[in-house]
């Protein structure tokens, strides 16, 4: 099962960025689990990240018909981004939507999910042991 990790603007600076809610890992950390995840789950994975709208909408087009399953964290794009919406229309194939924070439970801004309605399934709220889990998620499907 080949797998696509994305993940959006600002995810580059995970362990600097606002601890008290992304807490202390860093990208590279969160790279390391899935990379030892998918190792036990025979699963290969391709993880990215981007500030770029454009680029995560080129990556997804990409996916179709090479990737087996899509992991999304959008970020900010999460909330804003039709342009991503209608690329993962796009795929058919399972988009797991993962937010390391619960964004339902913060400012009312983030409470709107344009993955949402594509996704099989969301993890939030779990830290950053929800890309794990979604990676279990997938192997499971
Ligand atoms: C996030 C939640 C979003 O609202 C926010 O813009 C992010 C990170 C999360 O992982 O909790 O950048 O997707």
């Amino acid at each position: 099962m080949n797998i696509l990790i994305l993940n959006g603007p600002n995810l580059n600076m995970l362990g600097l960025r606002e601890p008290e809610i992304y807490g202390d890992k860093t990208l590279d950390d969160v790279k390391g689990m899935c990379l030892e995840k998918a190792q036990e789950l025979g699963q290969s994975i391709d993880f990215r990240q981007s500030n770029h709208e454009g680029e995560l909408v080129t990556w997804i087009q990409d996916a179709r018909d090479a990737v087996d399953g899509v992991i999304i964290n959008a970020a900010a794009y999460t909330h804003t981004s039709v342009a991503i919406h209608d690329a993962l229309k796009l795929l058919d194939i399972p988009i797991i939507e993962v937010h390391i924070s619960d964004p339902k439970t913060r400012e009312e801004f983030r409470h709107i999910s344009y993955i949402e309605p594509l996704a099989k399934k969301v993890v939030a709220g779990k830290g950053v042991e929800g890309y794990v889990l979604a990676l279990e998620i997938l192997a499971k499907l």
